[in-house]
């Protein structure tokens, strides 16, 4: 008997892996995070599954579930949303099952941030302009922050922010970012990206908070950084005429001779 944790995706059904798909279909209990696990996934359930939204449960109660299952020797699919490396309560889950004696495995899913990309159609590391990503948030009731992981700390990088947990403190992450990035700065929100209802606004950060209301309440993504709205970036070298690499040898006396002839 094993707790197969899956990554569920970003919200399509379809932006599940191979692999958690097969899974899902395998175990005879799923027990899904309900807030932001897409309902359709459920239906590679097997017929008769245990099915349970722990959405509304306490991390003992989840415990017993699972145990209980541990007991029957059945599998069970944990499904979190997103990737499960990230944001999923998934780290505290691992650590009762060591003790328990209690096998499982993980399997990676699609990120939100990645989905807030390819809803924006964006590579969020452009040559010379930002080749980091940051994946942060701001407190929250349920988590503080780390005091040296502040928003002002990473902005000061300039790399790109991608910010999860926080649009309904929009005001103070704005105010966090301008000294660092500057009123002109692109930013993006995208909410609820690949789900049928994703909405995205582009905007600067001077200008993004006007026109915002009830939408500050719904799951979001902020992408801010230079990368998000640029199109002077430089061409990286890996694909110029002259750049010398293993797959492209170039010259009479290439620095990766081809030896495959
Ligand atoms: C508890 S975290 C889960 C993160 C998830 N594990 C991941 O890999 O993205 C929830 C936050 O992720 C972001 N998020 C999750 N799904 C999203 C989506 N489809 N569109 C935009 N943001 C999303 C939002 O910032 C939301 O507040």
């Amino acid at each position: 008997m094993t707790v197969h944790f899956i990554g569920a995706g970003p919200g399509a059904p379809d932006l599940i892996t191979l692999r958690g798909q097969g899974l899902i279909a395998a175990c005879p209990v799923c027990l899904y995070a309900g807030s932001l696990v897409p309902a359709a996934l459920l239906d590679h359930c097997p017929p008769n599954a245990r099915i349970i939204n722990t959405a509304p449960m306490s991390l003992d109660a989840i415990m017993d579930e699972i145990s209980a299952a541990h007991a029957a020797g059945h599998d069970i699919a944990r499904l979190h949303s997103g990737d499960v490396s990230i944001w999923s309560a998934m780290g505290e889950q691992l650590r009762r099952l060591r003790a328990l004696n209690i096998p499982y495995d993980v399997t990676p899913g699609v990120p939100s941030f990645a989905a807030a990309a390819a809803a924006l159609q964006v590579e969020l590391t452009l040559p010379a302009l930002a080749q980091s990503v940051v994946l942060t948030r701001t407190s929250g009731r349920a988590s503080a922050m780390p005091p040296r992981e502040n928003l002002a700390a990473f902005a000061a990088t300039g790399a790109t922010l991608a910010i999860h947990l926080s649009i309904h403190t929009l005001d103070t992450v704005l105010a966090d970012l301008i000294p660092h990035y500057g009123p002109d700065c692109p930013v993006a929100v995208v909410w609820r990206a690949s789900w049928p209802d994703q909405r995205i606004i582009r905007a600067t950060l001077g200008t993004l908070s006007q026109g915002l209301g009830a939408e500050l309440e719904r799951t979001a993504l902020i992408l801010v950084g230079p990368a998000l709205g640029e199109e002077g970036f430089e061409e990286s070298s890996l694909y110029a005429e002259g750049y010398d690499r293993r797959y492209r040898p170039i010259g009479t006396a290439p620095r990766f001779p081809d030896t495959s002839t």
